[in-house]
C-alpha cells in the first residue's frame, strides 16, 4: 500500500509494508526513533516508530538522514500524537540508500523556488513540487474525462510539421543538416530539398490545423500534447515548450465554443477541488490564502463575455495608466487583460470579435468585414488562458484572406481541401496546461509548474 492508502484505510492492528523517503528523524531518550516518511502519493507523511530492539537500530536507523530511502514492515497503530490518527510500529526497516546531509541540498531549512529550479531533478521531493505534480496530474486526467464523457475522440497531432499554424514564424527548425556545412542552392539559399524530409520542417506550435481535418470527419476531437514556441519572451507566463489541449468541433459556432470553454475550465477546476483537497489546502496556507475561495467561485459563476470593442472602451475610459497604448486595432497586452479580469470584472472574462489584422488567418470573418470570430479567455493573475475561434469555412473568403497576408495557397492546399470538400462550420480553442496549473496552484512563475522548464537561454536536465 502507498502512504495515501494507509492513511485513508485506518486499519488499526493490520500489518503493512511501505516504502519512501525520510523527511525527518527524531530520537527519544526512551530508545525510540520517530521517522517521518513520504512517498509522494499524498502531501502528508506517515510517522514510523522504530524501537531500539530492531537488529539494525544502532548500525543503520540512527544514521538515517533526510532524503534516505527505506522500506518498512510493521503494524498500524493509533497515534497518540496530535495532527495524525495513525502511525506505524516498525518490525523491520530496510535501508536502500542514504543521502549525505552535508551534500544533499534539501535540508529542513527554507529554500527559495529559484534555488529549487536549479535542482529540478530533486525538487519533486519537496511539498510544493509534489503538490504541483499531483494537481497537474489531476488536471490532465480530468481533461481526458471531460472530453471523453462528451464523445470527443483523442487525436495525436504531429510534433514535426511543415506548416506554421499561427503564422507568427516563432518556430524551432528540425533538421539533420551538419550546421557547419549547410547545403546551398545555386542562388545561395539553404537547399532544404537535401534535408531529412526534403523540405523545411519545424516543431509544431499548435495541433489545430490537423485537428480541423479530423473534426471535419469525426465531428468532435481534441489534442493534448507538447507544443513549441521560439518566442523570446522571458516572462513568468511563457515557456518555449508547453502542453496544449485543443478541442475542435464541427458544426459549432463561436457561442458554442465559448460555452464549451467555460464548461471545460469549470469542470477541471472542480475536479482539483474535489480530488486534491489536501494539496489545495497547502497552496491556500502557503502561497495564496484566497485561492480555494477564488476557485470555488469560478466553478459556480458564469464568465463575463464582452466584445473586443467593448473591452477597448472600458480600457480607454478607466482611471489606470498603462505602459502600452489602448486603441481599436491594437492587440490587448497582458496588463490590459489583467486589468479587465482582475480589477474591472474580478472574474473570468471572455473577449470576442477581435480586429482581423491582429489575429490568425484561419479565423472566421464577421459580417462587418473588420473583425473575426475570435475569443480569448482571461483569468486573474495568469491573463490569457485560452485562445480560440470559429474557423473560416468559406473557401473563397479564406483564400482571399490568405492571399492578403501572403500565405502560400499551394503549401496550405490540404487545408483548403477541407473547405473544398464538404466544408462545415466549426470552432475550437487551445488551453495552455501550464497556465492552468499556475492559476490553480497560485504559483507565481510558470517555470515552477512544468517538471523541467525550457525558456530562452535555458535548457537544463
Ligand atoms: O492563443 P494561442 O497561440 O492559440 C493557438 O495556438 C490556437 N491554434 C489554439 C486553437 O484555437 N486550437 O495559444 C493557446 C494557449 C494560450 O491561450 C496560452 O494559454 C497557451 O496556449 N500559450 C502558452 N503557454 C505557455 N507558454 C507560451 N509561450 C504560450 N503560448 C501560448
Ligand atoms: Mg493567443
Amino acid at each position: 500500500m502507498n502512504i495515501k492508502q494507509i492513511l485513508n484505510s485506518n486499519q488499526i492492528g493490520e500489518s503493512v509494508k511501505l516504502s519512501g523517503w525520510v523527511r525527518t528523524r527524531r530520537d527519544s531518550k526512551a530508545g525510540l526513533s520517530f521517522i517521518e516518511v513520504n512517498d509522494g502519493s499524498c502531501l502528508k507523511n506517515i510517522q514510523v516508530i522504530a524501537p531500539n530492539t530492531l537488529s539494525n537500530y544502532e548500525s543503520e536507523i540512527l544514521k538515517l538522514t533526510i532524503g534516505s530511502s527505506i522500506e518498512v514492515n510493521g503494524k498500524i497503530v493509533e497515534s497518540p500524537a496530535k495532527g495524525q490518527s495513525i502511525e506505524v510500529n516498525a518490525e523491520n526497516i530496510k535501508v536502500f540508500g542514504y543521502a549525505d546531509s552535508e551534500e544533499y541540498p534539501l535540508q529542513k531549512k527554507k529554500t527559495s523556488l529559484e534555488f529549487l529550479r536549479s535542482i529540478a531533478h530533486l525538487r519533486p521531493r519537496t511539498n510544493t513540487f509534489g503538490a504541483v505534480a499531483r494537481v497537474r496530474n489531476e488536471l490532465s486526467l480530468s481533461t481526458h474525462k471531460f472530453f471523453q464523457d462528451r464523445g470527443f475522440v483523442y487525436l495525436n497531432s504531429p510534433i514535426i510539421t511543415a506548416s506554421d499554424c499561427e503564422g507568427a514564424g516563432q518556430m524551432f527548425n528540425v533538421t539533420t543538416f551538419d550546421l557547419s556545412h549547410i547545403p546551398l542552392t545555386d542562388n545561395k539559399e539553404i537547399d532544404y530539398s537535401r534535408d531529412f524530409f526534403g523540405k523545411r520542417t519545424n516543431l509544431t506550435v499548435s495541433g489545430q490545423l490537423e485537428a480541423e481535418a479530423y473534426a471535419l470527419a469525426l465531428s468532435k476531437v481534441y489534442t493534448f500534447g507538447p507544443t513549441f514556441r521560439a518566442e523570446n519572451s522571458n516572462t513568468t507566463r511563457h515557456l518555449a515548450e508547453f502542453w496544449m489541449i485543443e478541442p475542435e468541433v464541427a458544426f459549432n459556432d463561436l457561442e458554442a465554443n465559448m460555452d464549451l470553454a467555460q464548461d471545460y475550465i469549470q469542470t477541471i477546476i472542480k475536479s482539483v477541488l474535489d480530488n486534491c483537497s489536501q494539496d489545495m489546502q497547502f497552496f491556500n496556507e502557503r502561497y495564496d490564502n484566497t485561492i480555494v475561495e477564488t476557485l470555488s467561485h469560478i466553478v459556480n459563476s458564469n464568465f463575463r463575455r464582452l466584445s473586443y470593442t467593448q473591452a477597448i472602451s472600458i480600457l480607454e475610459n478607466c482611471p489606470k495608466t498603462f505602459e502600452f497604448p489602448v486603441a481599436f486595432g491594437l492587440d490587448l497586452q497582458s496588463e490590459h487583460e489583467r486589468y479587465l479580469t482582475e480589477e474591472h470584472f474580478k472574474e473570468p472574462v471572455i473577449v470576442y470579435n477581435y480586429p482581423k489584422e491582429i489575429k490568425a488567418f484561419y479565423m472566421r470573418l464577421n459580417d462587418d468585414d473588420k473583425t473575426v470570430a475570435a475569443m480569448d479567455v482571461l483569468l486573474p493573475k495568469v491573463g490569457e488562458i485560452i485562445g480560440g475561434s470559429q474557423r473560416e469555412e468559406r473557401l473563397d473568403v479564406l483564400s482571399r484572406r490568405m492571399q492578403e497576408i501572403n500565405l502560400s495557397l499551394e503549401e496550405y492546399s490540404w487545408y483548403l481541401d477541407l473547405r473544398r470538400f464538404g466544408t462545415a462550420p466549426h470552432a475550437g480553442f487551445g488551453l495552455g496546461l501550464e497556465r492552468m496549473v499556475q492559476f490553480v496552484t497560485s504559483l507565481g512563475n510558470i517555470r515552477d509548474v512544468i517538471p523541467f522548464p525550457r525558456y530562452p537561454e535555458y535548457c537544463e536536465f
